[in-house]
């Protein structure tokens, strides 16, 4: 596949849908420096973004976490999201909308006289994890942590917060590992780099409680199935110890949807049936 910067197609940008190649930035743009920049990770399937509306709320609500506002309506968001896909003629594809401080008058810290910018691309993307959905994923431990909700925007989908992600999955790829499961600042399982995280133990479900980071959208979606199921759902810290006694795992994401994991260090689990249940129950209410 060609370079991102590299391909043909339509960007909407600003407003506007100019050619994929020209959709550029100049190199004083204030987020490249300081990461003022906030993102959305969509999928279309079959011509609709599955919770469409949540991820352009989501978008506002991380930009208003990091002190700048899109200068775009949600309604107005959702209709470049349209136009993006239908301009590329894509039925089933990734949406990427991001959010940053432009160029402008300031190139210190602060950033307040800089424009805000939009811009969305959308692209056809297959299983995050390969093969692991049939397999289950293998999961390297990060050494880094999920950071206090004091020490930066936690909740935001921020760029800020993948750095870190980023150095985790570098490592676990070394390793040969899909991704790498993070604890959090205080000690307690967290979540994978760009996924959520479930466990199955005597028939119930235990899943961090999102205090410090992304309560996902498709975490949600998987909670609602569960509890639609009567399957016991619980939210709550998890230490590390516990690992040993789960039985089955799974992330959640919208890239990564439903994949189950088999190892996570020196744990094992099996793909089991809930998690099947869950995973082919995801991939039929998305494409309902
Ligand atoms: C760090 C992180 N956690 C969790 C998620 C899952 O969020 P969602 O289900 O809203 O895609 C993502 C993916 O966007 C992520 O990047």
């Amino acid at each position: 596949m060609a370079a991102y910067d590299d391909r043909d197609g339509k960007i909407w940008m600003d407003g506007k849908l100019v050619e994929w190649r020209d959709a550029n930035v100049h190199i004083l743009t204030h987020g490249l420096h300081y990461a003022s920049s906030v993102f959305e990770g969509e999928r279309c399937y079959n011509g609709k973004i599955f919770e469409s509306r949540k991820h352009s709320e989501r978008l506002h609500y991380s930009a208003g976490q990091l002190d700048f506002e899109i200068p775009y309506t949600v309604d107005e968001i959702e209709a470049a999201k349209m136009e993006v896909l239908r301009a590329n003629g894509f039925e089933n594809a990734y949406v990427r909308a991001v959010a940053w401080r432009g160029a402008g008058e300031d190139m210190g810290v602060a950033s307040a006289r800089n424009p805000v910018r939009l811009a969305i691309a959308a692209w056809e993307w297959g299983a995050y994890y390969g093969d692991a959905k049939m397999k289950g994923a293998k999961l390297d431990i990060s050494k880094w942590k999920r950071p206090s909700p004091e020490t930066i925007p936690s909740h935001a989908k921020a760029a800020g917060l993948y750095m870190i992600c980023t150095l985790s999955k570098h490592a676990a790829e070394a390793k040969g590992c899909s991704d790498a499961m993070m604890f959090d600042y205080r000690g307690y399982v967290a979540e994978a780099t760009g996924a959520n995280i479930f466990f199955v133990k005597d028939g119930e479900v235990h899943t961090p409680d999102p205090d410090c980071f992304l309560n996902g959208i498709t975490r949600q979606t998987v909670i609602g199935m569960l509890k639609d199921r009567q399957v016991k759902v619980h939210e709550r810290h998890i230490m590390p110890e516990e690992l040993e006694g789960f039985e089955q795992c799974w992330l959640t994401g919208t890239a990564a949807e439903v994949t189950p994991v088999g190892q996570i260090g020196d744990y094992n689990f099996e793909v089991g049936a809930l998690t099947r249940d869950i995973a082919e129950s995801y991939e039929k209410l998305v494409r309902a």
